[in-house]
């Protein structure tokens, strides 16, 4: 049984809990917040035997295997370095970090320690996610030249909400930009971009609410991407080849479906891959596979796609004006 441990029993913690039901060799062991009411209340609903009102006290409480480090993006950096001075494997929320120097620290002190470290980019462990993938590179719809992707929501402003408060790294571009251009990298590759552009308007804290961005990939490859806290979207993204196109549906961070389309026969085909819960369940398997071999890093997400993701925020918020204290 590989013991997760979780720091920060918020939004997205509760639903990673809810899907290691689904996680074969997994279980939730400890859980640790600000406040020891929260963290019991948490433990008590997802049946998880240790709660604490302290980071640093589950921390030195023994039996865990792995930390999964869900708090606002800003804690990501502190609490990720005092998981793995502590000696615990992590598994962290993306963004990993608010800056590429910030991520280079992580995954030094994660290789000298000889820790497994990996950044929660669920996406990249859906089935049909990576049957898109598969066949774009398989050449089912020819040459492939470009993508296209787009993750909005509208949320009304709130000066508390982490979303929008600058101190806790606030924006679109952080929070669900990250998306479609984690998508594009995965796609293209992890070499670096040869070119990015970016615009975008700002909230009147300075955090941006809709940015735009294009990216060139080895001079051939384009990608184009789109995320907005100002606007309801449907969450698709489309990869186009010189014979057709793969769609995928809403939302297409966690699909459950997809259609190819072929230009020259005008054939339509879909593929459909329904899953239980919300979807985290894949990366936590991914996470438990990769402890029980002895991994260090993760081969669907090495150190290296995290840290050119981590580089790539950082040159669009740099075109963007967006500037984290
Ligand atoms: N992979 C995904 O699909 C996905 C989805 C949503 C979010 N995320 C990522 O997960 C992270 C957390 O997002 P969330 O929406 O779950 O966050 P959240 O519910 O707002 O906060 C999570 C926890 O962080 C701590 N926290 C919150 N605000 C804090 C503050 N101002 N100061 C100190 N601690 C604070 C709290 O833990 P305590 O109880 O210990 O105080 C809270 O329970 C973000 O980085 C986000 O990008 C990922």
């Amino acid at each position: 049984m590989i013991n997760f441990a979780i720091i920060g029993p918020g939004k997205i913690a509760r639903k990673f809990a809810e899907d290691l039901r689904f996680v074969p060799g997994a279980q939730l062991f400890a859980v640790a917040s600000n406040t020891l009411a929260r963290a019991q209340e948490f433990a008590q609903q997802f049946n998880c035997p240790h709660a604490f009102g302290s980071y640093e006290q589950m921390l030195d409480f023994p039996g865990i295997d792995v930390v999964y480090i869900a708090t606002p993006h800003v804690f990501h950096y502190p609490h990720t370095m005092m998981c793995l001075r502590k000696g615990h494997h992590v598994l962290c929320e993306k963004p990993f970090s608010m800056h590429p120097d910030q991520t280079r620290e992580m995954i030094a002190l994660a290789r000298e320690k000889n820790l497994f470290l990996m950044e929660a980019l669920w996406t990249l462990f859906h089935p049909v996610y990576n049957k898109a993938l598969e066949l774009a590179r398989s050449g089912a719809i020819g040459q492939v030249h470009s993508a296209k992707a787009d993750f909005s929501f509208f949320a009304p402003y709130n000066a508390q909400s982490r979303l929008f408060s600058p101190q806790l790294g606030g924006g679109a571009l952080l929070d669900i930009g990250i998306y479609p251009l984690l998508f594009f990298q995965d796609l293209f590759g992890i070499a670096r971009p040869d070119d990015i552009q970016a615009a975008a308007t700002l909230t009147r804290d300075g955090v941006d609410e809709t940015c735009v961005f294009t990216i060139r990939y080895s001079d051939r490859q384009l990608a184009l991407g789109h995320c907005s806290i100002a606007a309801d979207t449907p969450v698709e993204a489309t990869i186009y080849g010189s014979e057709g196109e793969i769609h995928l549906h809403s939302r297409f961070h966690h699909p459950q479906q997809l259609t190819i389309r072929h230009y020259l026969h005008q054939g339509i085909e879909t593929v459909e891959m329904p899953y239980e819960g919300w979807g985290y369940q894949f990366e936590a398997a991914h996470v438990v596979q990769c402890l029980e071999r002895g991994q260090t890093e993760s081969n669907r997400i090495p150190h290296a796609f995290t840290q050119g993701l981590s580089e790539a925020l950082q040159v669009i918020l740099d075109k963007i004006g967006v500037r984290y204290a």
